[in-house]
This record gives structure tokens, C-alpha cells and sequence, in this order.
């Protein structure tokens, strides 16, 4: 093998594969995988004598079976050892092979074949999520297929299709082999091959189970398959293209058919009241009929006048809009306790339009809603859920009909491209891919042509025919309750800047903006001057900064504790609407920020344009510094316990000290904390303070920080700032010679540390200093001195 050529998986497949078999990026979903481009070598293969992969997938078949001896000899070693299997993709030729045999494998190629009608071998093994149902007629896409004959009994054919001009009646000899099974009987590792790339949908099933079979059972999806309908505007739409009286029997008689293939099938209504017998004399019938079947379906209210909820501004006029509903429901024998609500065009839940969450709890109890936007409409595998003030968001799908998708015959792209999204297409895989799927129609969908009736009936019939999935149904909250089971890491919500998207901006109320958003965070860690720093920002006319907290000092401390759970709009109340120009900019400083595990990515998804300041001094004095920082708030272990006691603290000792260890050492391995900010923003995003400069030196570093946010004018902090003997630190000049410092908790006076604990420090965080210098050579900045004088004290 060329190593420069050498990749696991190639543009295209990994593409797919990422798409159609992962879902949702990286480690979430289905399973957590990793793209490598190999260089000479392999990449790792196992860590502390773990296997890393449990099957792996190449791009070329032809690259694999070329591999150098050498790598080859250790991938199958690898295999054996940790029974792992390959897949591997035929890739078009550019010279037609006929009878070529697969370098080292007594298996023998046709390439560049045009095949038709694909059929499954029902005795393959691997089938699992895959069904050998009927034969896929017609053409296969692609004119480049690879087929594979062998004689060995460790090769089983898993599909077959046939020649494209081959008109004999398909026997035995004239199948092509198109996909092959190796059980592994020659040389002990099991594969299997594709003689054609993920195009074919038929490709995308058997790669599932492909994964699954080859990683003994551990890359599997469950079978199970939930589908909700919900018809959310059944009283909305034009005169002319609402229901009939027969169309709502054609409505039920469908939902029995979906019944005995779907267990538990109800079409969902959501209901507008306002709209009821809006349309002729027959459409007002059908309304009625809907109406007299009530206990058929399952029921939730949309709006009362189908209004979008980020419209109102006032919770108040929400509730009585809702309550108008609720009265209809009441009156006309709706049920009321689905827990479960859609808001007009997604409005109001993401992003989140906290009067819409409030009256909803109050008027209908919601529990639980959908939307398409989170995190954002597309791309659609990577939808998601979330939980807000007690309201579970659930992703809804696309199924491809919307409300001006009335006849059949104009179907935009016609017939055919919704046939194709039924039969193993877009909408067959996001059944495929989404363990629950909630889906969005509209009341025009069947009326007319009956197209969501057509729609859902065929995709239903070919997954029952192609898949052994088991399709259920059932109401919104056990749905929703299934789903935050199997994915409670999607629970907490991650905001994003509703100006990010121009479909978030039109349904996001008009009096809120994006840009009173800081565009600057001062991170910490705690006890570096921290404070300081934010004061003499705070000195810039073009800086403005958040409006003080009551409830945690002046910090928000919003993206490392439940103030994110708050929601955006909590944060957004903290800066200033009327900014006096715009060159100003808002910031924020929360000290707590650097080392919160969360914040870095919580912090990029709403901010991902923000210069990110952190300040570091060294870590054995931040470390004291902060010990004398609780003590003075009273903490009990701290009073109890001497700094000593705590920075030496073994795992053995009782919890709250080792936690109160933990709490103090942690924040100054300052490495293993810049790593993570810059695995979500750049290093230009980032700017790395000397501390002990900011102390020392509180101009010149004000200096370079106004470069570095290109701040106008440029001020000159020696005029700001003067030294204050007494307090022994900079403070702010005032006009009359008299300064003004920070408060007596910020520069306060505490014995030195002692000895031993300064020893045991710097030994303690010599490796972390390492690190960190490491890390500044990396990203070409100065080492400060603290951190040259702490690394050469400690050898
Ligand atoms: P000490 O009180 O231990 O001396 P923070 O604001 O991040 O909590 O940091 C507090 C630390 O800021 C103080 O720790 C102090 O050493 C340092 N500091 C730096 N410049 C300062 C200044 N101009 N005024 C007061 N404290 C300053």
C-alpha cells in the first residue's frame, strides 16, 4: 500500500457512513467511531491492552487487500486477538477486472459491472436488522460494480443482484454475488465486502448489520421502532382544501390498517379552535365527523388562533388564548391530558420564549412538546432533544409533506422523489436511524390526494417488508420518557445565538437582541486578579459590562452552574439593551469559568466569535490565595483544616477534605484546562494574561489587551491607574490624588505560606508547568516568569 493513499475510510463513505449508520456525530448516537487517515503506520490499535475499534471499516477493498505485509500481518493479528471484523467497499476501477483475484484472498472480481434487481440472501447470518424481503427491481445506482466469486466455504454470498442485460430467468449461475460474507475460516478474521459504496439504500442496512454482526452484537441498534403522527392544524387551512366526511373515514380506515402494523397507532390532532367550520358546508361536516370520532384519535391543543406565541409578550395573554382552546376541548369532549403541545411553526419552543413554557405548565400542564429546530433544522440527523422548566423537547422528523403538498402529481420533484424518500430512501432511513420518530403533517395532507395516508401506509409496508424492526406507537410522554431514557445526556439544553439562524431569528420575540451578547469572557481561574482585571475593563468606554448579580456577587456565573438551566433569556436580561455606540461591546467575568467542565462548549455554542481571556499566576500562590479566600467565607473544612492538611490530603481521607483538595488544586493545572477552552476555540480566540505582570504591571498589560481586542481609543492606563502604598496593590486614580481600590477581599493579608506546603507544590504541579510551557511553545507565546521561576525551583 502507497501510505500516503492509505485511508480507513474514504470522503464518500465516511460521508455516508457518518450519515446514514453514526447519525449524530461524533460519540453520540449509535456509536462512537474515529476517522483515520493512516499515515506509514497504523494508528493505535489498542490502549492498556484494550482493543480501541471493534470493527473497522476501509474505504477500498483494493487499498486493504494491497496493504504492506507488515501493516497487514498487525490488522490481522489485531483482528484475531480481539475478534474484531473488516468491512470494505469496492471502489469503481479505472481498468475493468474480469475473474482479477482480490490480492491474498481466494476470491476473484468482476468490476465495472451495471447490475439490476438485488436480492438478499435469507440464510445469511448477518441479516439482522435487515429482512430478505422482495427483490429491490430495477436498476442498481452506479455503473461500477464489483461482484465476487469464490469457491471457498469461508465465502457466503449476503446479496445477489443480476447483470443489467442479462434477460435469462435469473438461476443460480447468472446471480452476481454483490455483497459477501468471509467467515473468517482461512485466516481467522471475518469480513465482509461490498461491491459497491453506500449509495444503494439496500447498502445502508446491511452495513448496520454488517457492524453489528461483526462487533458480536456491541455496535447494534435496538429494533425498535416508535412512530407518532401528528396532524397539527386539523382545523387549519383554505377553504377548498380541507376534509370531507370522506375523508375522515378514509382517515380512521387507514389508522386501522397502520394499527395492525403499528401497534398502538392514533393519528395525533392538534387542534386551533378558532378555525373550526371555517370552511364550506361539506369541509364543515368533515369537521364535524372529526369531532364525533374524537375518542378514535389522540388530541393536543396547537393555539386558539394558531397565532405563533413569540408574538405576545405577556404570559397573561397567552393563557387566556390558550384558555380559549381549552374551553372548546371542554365543550366538545376533547380530551385534555395528553401533556403534550405544538406551538405553530415551532415558535417559541426553540429558541425558547419563556412565556409560551409558562403557560403552557399553567393552562394545559404541558409536559412535553417537539420541535425541528434544535439545535437547528439542519442537518436533520443531528436533531436533538432537551429539557426546559419542565418541559421535554422532543426532535420531530421530516416525512416530506408540508402544507401545500396537496396532490400526488405535484409533488415538488414529482411522484417519484416521494416514492424514492418511501422506498429506502430519506424517509425510510429516518425510521431507520431514529429509535422514535415524531412526525409533523397537516390536515391538507389528507384531504385532496390523501397523500400523508398514501405516505405513511407505503413506508410502514416496505420497513415491515425490508427490516425486522418492530414498529410501535404510543403516546407523547411515554414516548418522551423512552427517549430522555436511552439518551439522558441530550437532557440539559446547549443554547445557541438565535441570530445564528435565519430561521431562529424569525421566530425569536422582536424586542430581544444578539448583539448585547458579550463578545469577551474573562474566564479566571479564581484568585488571579480576576476582579481587578474586570475593573479596570469595566474603565474602557468601549467595554460594558454585565449588570451585577444579587444572588452570586457580581459574577453571573452563568455557563458552569444551573443559572444555564435558567435559560438564554436569564442571561440576556444581565446586559444592557441601549449600548452607546457600536464599537461597544458587553463582557463578562466569572472566575469559575476556566475550570467548569461544561463551560467551554457551552460558552462556544453561544458565543463562538468571543475572545476568551484567562489570567494565570502561579499555582501554589492561587492555590493559597484561594484556601485564604474560604476561609474567609466561613467554609467549615477550611477552618478546620490546614492548608497543609488539605493540599496534602490522600484518597483515603474523608470526603469533604478530599473534595475541598480537589476544589483548590484542580483550577491551577492550567494545562489540562487551556486544552479544553482550545478544543472549542481558536488559539487567536484566547488570550493568556501573565498574572503577575497584571499585578506588577497593570498599564502595560492594559495595553496589550486593548490591542488585542483592537479597542478605540486606545487608553493610556497610566493615567488610570495609580499605585496605593497602603493597599500595596493599583488602584483606580480618582480626579482629587485619592485612589480607589477593591474592597478588603480582594489584596488581602495572610501569613506567608509555609515551607513544606511551597515544596510540596511546586512538585505537585511541576508536571502541569511542564504541560503548560509546552503548550505556550505550541502556540508561540511567552512563557511568564512565575512559571520559568516556578520550573526552575522545583528541579
Ligand atoms: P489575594 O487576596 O490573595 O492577594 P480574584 O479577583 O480573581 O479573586 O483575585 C484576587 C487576587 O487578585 C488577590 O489575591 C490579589 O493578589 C490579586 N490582585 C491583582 N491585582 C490586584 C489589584 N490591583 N487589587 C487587588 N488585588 C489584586
Amino acid at each position: 500500500m502507497k501510505a500516503a493513499q492509505t485511508r480507513l475510510l474514504d470522503r464518500y463513505v465516511r460521508r455516508a457512513v457518518e450519515q446514514s449508520v453514526f447519525g449524530r456525530g461524533r460519540n453520540e448516537y449509535f456509536c462512537r467511531y474515529k476517522v483515520e487517515v493512516a499515515g506509514k503506520s497504523l494508528p493505535v490499535l489498542t490502549t492498556l491492552d484494550k482493543g480501541r475499534y471493534g470493527v473497522i471499516v476501509f474505504e477500498s477493498l483494493a487499498k486493504y487487500a494491497n496493504m504492506d505485509k507488515w501493516n497487514r500481518e498487525l490488522l490481522d493479528k489485531y483482528c484475531r486477538e480481539y475478534s474484531v471484523g473488516i468491512v470494505a467497499f469496492a471502489t469503481p476501477n479505472e481498468e475493468t477486472l474480469v475473474g482479477a483475484q482480490l490480492k491474498g484472498f481466494p476470491i476473484f472480481m468482476h468490476t465495472n459491472l451495471k447490475l439490476k434487481d438485488a436480492t438478499l440472501n435469507p440464510a445469511s447470518p448477518v441479516l439482522r436488522l435487515t429482512r430478505a424481503g422482495e427483490t429491490a427491481w430495477g436498476t442498481l445506482p452506479g455503473d461500477h460494480w464489483t461482484v465476487f466469486r469464490a469457491n471457498s466455504s469461508t465465502y457466503e454470498p449476503v446479496a445477489w443482484a443480476l447483470k443489467h442485460n442479462d434477460y435469462t430467468a435469473s438461476d443460480e449461475r447468472s446471480l452476481q454475488t454483490t455483497v459477501v460474507q468471509d467467515h473468517g475460516r482461512l485466516d481467522g478474521v471475518q469480513r465482509v465486502l461490498f461491491g459497491s459504496g453506500l449509495q444503494f439504500w439496500l447498502h445502508r442496512l446491511l452495513l448496520l448489520d454488517a457492524l453489528s454482526y461483526l462487533s458480536h452484537g456491541q455496535l447494534s441498534l435496538s429494533l425498535e421502532r416508535w412512530i407518532l403522527v401528528d396532524i397539527d392544524d386539523i382545523f387549519v387551512g383554505e377553504r377548498g382544501t380541507r376534509l370531507h366526511e370522506e375523508d375522515v373515514a378514509a382517515l380512521l380506515a387507514s389508522q386501522a390498517a397502520l394499527q395492525r402494523l403499528v401497534p398502538g397507532f392514533r393519528f395525533n390532532l392538534g387542534f386551533s379552535a378558532k378555525y373550526y367550520r371555517h370552511g364550506t358546508a361539506l369541509e364543515n361536516r368533515g369537521d364535524d365527523a372529526l369531532l364525533h370520532n374524537r375518542d378514535q384519535f389522540t388530541w393536543f391543543c396547537h393555539m386558539w388562533n394558531h397565532q405563533q406565541p413569540h408574538l405576545y409578550s405577556n404570559v397573561t395573554q397567552l393563557e387566556q388564548e390558550m384558555m380559549l382552546n381549552k374551553q372548546f376541548a371542554i365543550e366538545h369532549g376533547i380530551p385534555t391530558n395528553s401533556c403534550y403541545s405544538v406551538s405553530p411553526h415551532h415558535s417559541g419552543v426553540y429558541p425558547v420564549h419563556e412565556p409560551l413554557y409558562l403557560a403552557w405548565r399553567r393552562v394545559w400542564d404541558v409536559q412535553v412538546t417537539s420541535t425541528e429546530e434544535y439545535p437547528h433544522l439542519r442537518p436533520a440527523r443531528l436533531r436533538r432533544g432537551f429539557r426546559h422548566q419542565g418541559v421535554m423537547v422532543l426532535p420531530r422528523q421530516t416525512c416530506g409533506l408540508f402544507t401545500h403538498t396537496l396532490l400526488l402529481e405535484r409533488y415538488p420533484g414529482g411522484r417519484q422523489r416521494l416514492d424514492r424518500s418511501i422506498q429506502g430512501g430519506e424517509l425510510f432511513q429516518t425510521v431507520i436511524n431514529n429509535p422514535i420518530n415524531i412526525f409533523m403533517t397537516h390536515m391538507s395532507n389528507y384531504g385532496n390526494d390523501r397523500l400523508a395516508l398514501y405516505t405513511f401506509e407505503s413506508v410502514v409496508k416496505f420497513l415491515r417488508c425490508w427490516t425486522n424492526v418492530r414498529l410501535g406507537s404510543a403516546p407523547p410522554l411515554r414516548l418522551a420518557e423512552k427517549y430522555f431514557q436511552m439518551r439522558p445526556d441530550e437532557l440539559n439544553p446547549l443554547w445557541g445565538n438565535p441570530c445564528d439562524d435565519i430561521r431562529h431569528r424569525r421566530i425569536w420575540a422582536k424586542n430581544k437582541r444578539c448583539d448585547t451578547l458579550p463578545k469577551l469572557l474573562v474566564i479566571g481561574p479564581q484568585k488571579t486578579g480576576s476582579t481587578a482585571l474586570y475593573t479596570f475593563l469595566s474603565m474602557h468606554p468601549a467595554l460594558v459590562a454585565n449588570l451585577p448579580n444579587p444572588t452570586t456577587y457580581e459574577e453571573l456565573q452563568f455557563f458552569n452552574n444551573n443559572n444555564y438551566l435558567k435559560g438564554l433569556d436569564w442571561y440576556l436580561n444581565f446586559f444592557p439593551e441601549g449600548l452607546a455606540n457600536s464599537s461597544q461591546i458587553t463582557f463578562e467575568k466569572s472566575a469559575t469559568y476556566f475550570d467548569g467542565d461544561l463551560v467551554p462548549r457551552r460558552a462556544h455554542a453561544l458565543l463562538p466569535n468571543a475572545k476568551i481571556i484567562t489570567i494565570l499566576i502561579s499555582p501554589s500562590k492561587r492555590a493559597y490565595s484561594w484556601y485564604q479566600h474560604i476561609r474567609s467565607h466561613g467554609d467549615p473544612v477550611a477552618n478546620n483544616y490546614t492548608f497543609h492538611t488539605i493540599i496534602t490530603a490522600n484518597d483515603s481521607a474523608p470526603k469533604p477534605l478530599r473534595d475541598l483538595r480537589n476544589r483548590c488544586l484542580n483550577p491551577g493545572k492550567y494545562s489540562h484546562h487551556l486544552e479544553r477552552w482550545l478544543l472549542e476555540y481558536s488559539p487567536h480566540q484566547l488570550h493568556i494574561l501573565d498574572g503577575g505582570q497584571l499585578r506588577s504591571e497593570p498599564a502595560l498589560v492594559m495595553s496589550t489587551l486593548q490591542k488585542f481586542l483592537k479597542l478605540t481609543p486606545h487608553l493610556d492606563y497610566n493615567k488610570l491607574l495609580k499605585y496605593d502604598p497602603k493597599k500595596g496593590f493599583f488602584c483606580q486614580a480618582m480626579s482629587n490624588e485619592k485612589t480607589k481600590c477593591l474592597g478588603k477581599s480582594k489584596g488581602r493579608n495572610y501569613p506567608p505560606m509555609e515551607e513544606r506546603s511551597s515544596k510540596f507544590l511546586k512538585k505537585y504541579y511541576t508536571p502541569h508547568n511542564t504541560a503548560l510551557s509546552k503548550l505556550l511553545v505550541r502556540l508561540g507565546r511567552p512563557a511568564p516568569q512565575w512559571l520559568r521561576d516556578d520550573l526552575s525551583t522545583a528541579r
